[in-house]
Parts: structure tokens; C-alpha cells; sequence
């Protein structure tokens, strides 16, 4: 479903990525891990065709790197949900707008789109602070809004670019029981973090990035060891 196939990246004549090769199944749930500058973000935008490899092919559904026409980019990443580590609102909507525009510019029905932005809120538990505006919410609160317009178009994975690194232990609970459930209705979840206790917490798959390179982790252990050495 998504793959990336010995993936190269240069930027300004540094090499940053020099072998990502990984998949991602259906319905899966994967922690890419790895310390500050490893690159997770650069292999979250490579899936969100936000940038391109030098090397190496990134397939996402049935789009590839190699073939993926720039004007069909914005229709395959609303496929594709993402959360970004800033939040990345509208600072002039209100968190139900903020939702609900994500569905409009794909055309879908306004019934529909009130329907599902208000299910989409009660997911995230802000149905009561739908009307705020994101400098009236709370980090935590402003990751959830922006985790619910990830979801608005039904993505078939969730991309999250370090979630939890700005909430609180209890928020950062919320969001991974968000994302649990989330992905236990079928949506994979690719998730950048350097966070080895949460990963300790919450044990699933787990993409360790690593000199330019991905490997599989075999346990908790390889995490802690990476991060505290990075
Ligand atoms: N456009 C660019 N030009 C030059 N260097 C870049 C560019 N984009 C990223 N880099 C470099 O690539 C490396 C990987 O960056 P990236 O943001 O992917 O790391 P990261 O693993 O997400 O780090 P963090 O945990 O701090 O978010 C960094 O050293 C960064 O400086
Ligand atoms: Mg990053």
C-alpha cells in the first residue's frame, strides 16, 4: 500500500537519506523512530509527494514517485492525512470550520460535511469548543482539531509528524487513544517520534532511521539505545 523502495535523498549537497526501504500494509501501525535531524520528517513529506526522492521510488496506493503528475498531487493528498507537529490551523476559522474546510474544497456536500465534521469532533471530544478560534484552544486542544481534519476525507493512512512533543502525559494519552481507535477501524497510522518511553508504553512496529537508513527494531530496547545514543 505505501512503499518506499531504496530511497536517496540530497539536499544542498548534504545526503540525508542514503537507504529508506520500507512498507507499509493496510490497516497497519508503524512508529518511525529516530533522533532530532534522522530525517523522519523528510520521509513524511516523501509519502505526501511534498517532495521527491534523488533515488529510489515512493509508492502511496497506486500513485509512485516516479510517474505522479504534479497537478494530480493535491487529489492523492487528500487521501492522505497528516498532522504536523505545528498544528498548521487556519487562525481565522473556528476548530469546526477548520475541520469542515478540509471536506469543502473536495466538493462534498454541505449536509454531509456538518454531519461529519461534528462526528469527526466528537471523536476528538471538542464538540463543546467547536466555535473557538485556535488561539482560544489549548496545544493540546489545537492537535486534536488538526488531527480531526486529518481525518475528514477518510485517509487511508494517517501520517503524524511527532504528535504528542508539545502535550502533557495526559494529553499525550489522549492522542494515542485516538490514534489506537482510529486505526483499529482500518486506517494505518505512520507515526515520527522520538519519544522511547511512549514507544515503551504503547508497543507496536516500529521503523528505526539510523545513519540515512531504515531497519526493523525487534524491541524496545534498539529505541532507547538509538535515542539516547542520538
Ligand atoms: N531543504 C533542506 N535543505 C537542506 N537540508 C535539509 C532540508 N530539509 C531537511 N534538511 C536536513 O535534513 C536532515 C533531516 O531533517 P528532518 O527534518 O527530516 O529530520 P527529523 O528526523 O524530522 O528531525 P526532528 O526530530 O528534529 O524533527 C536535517 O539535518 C536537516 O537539516
Ligand atoms: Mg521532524
Amino acid at each position: 500500500m505505501i512503499e518506499l523502495q531504496h530511497i536517496w535523498v540530497e539536499r544542498e549537497g548534504r545526503t540525508i537519506l542514503t537507504d529508506v526501504d520500507f512498507e507499509v500494509g493496510r490497516g497497519e501501525f508503524v512508529y518511525l523512530v529516530g533522533p532530532s535531524g534522522a530525517g523522519k520528517s523528510t520521509i513524511l513529506k516523501l509519502v505526501l509527494f511534498e517532495e521527491r526522492p534523488n533515488r529510489g521510488v515512493v509508492f502511496v496506493g497506486e500513485y509512485d514517485s516516479e510517474h505522479l503528475q504534479e497537478s494530480t498531487v493535491a487529489h492523492v493528498r487528500r487521501q492522505v492525512g497528516m498532522v504536523f507537529q505545528d498544528y498548521r490551523l487556519l487562525r481565522d476559522r473556528t476548530a469546526f470550520e477548520n475541520v469542515a474546510f478540509a471536506m469543502e474544497v473536495t466538493g462534498v456536500k454541505r449536509s454531509v460535511v456538518k454531519r461529519r465534521t461534528l462526528s469527526l469532533l466528537s471523536t476528538v471530544d471538542l464538540i463543546h469548543k467547536r466555535d473557538m478560534y485556535p488561539a482560544a484552544l489549548s496545544g493540546g486542544e489545537q492537535q486534536r482539531v488538526a488531527i480531526a481534519r486529518a481525518l475528514a476525507n477518510e485517509p487511508f493512512v494517517l501520517l503524524a509528524d511527532e504528535p504528542t512533543a508539545n502535550l502533557d502525559p495526559e494529553t499525550t494519552e489522549e492522542v494515542m487513544g485516538i490514534f489506537s481507535e482510529v486505526n483499529a477501524r482500518g486506517t494505518a497510522v505512520i507515526m515520527a517520534t522520538h519519544d522511547a518511553a511512549l514507544v515503551a508504553r504503547h508497543p507496536r512496529r516500529m521503523l528505526l532511521l539510523e545513519e540515512g537508513r531504515t531497519k526493523e527494531a525487534g524491541s524496545v530496547a534498539d529505541v532507547d539505545y538509538l535515542l539516547r545514543s542520538g
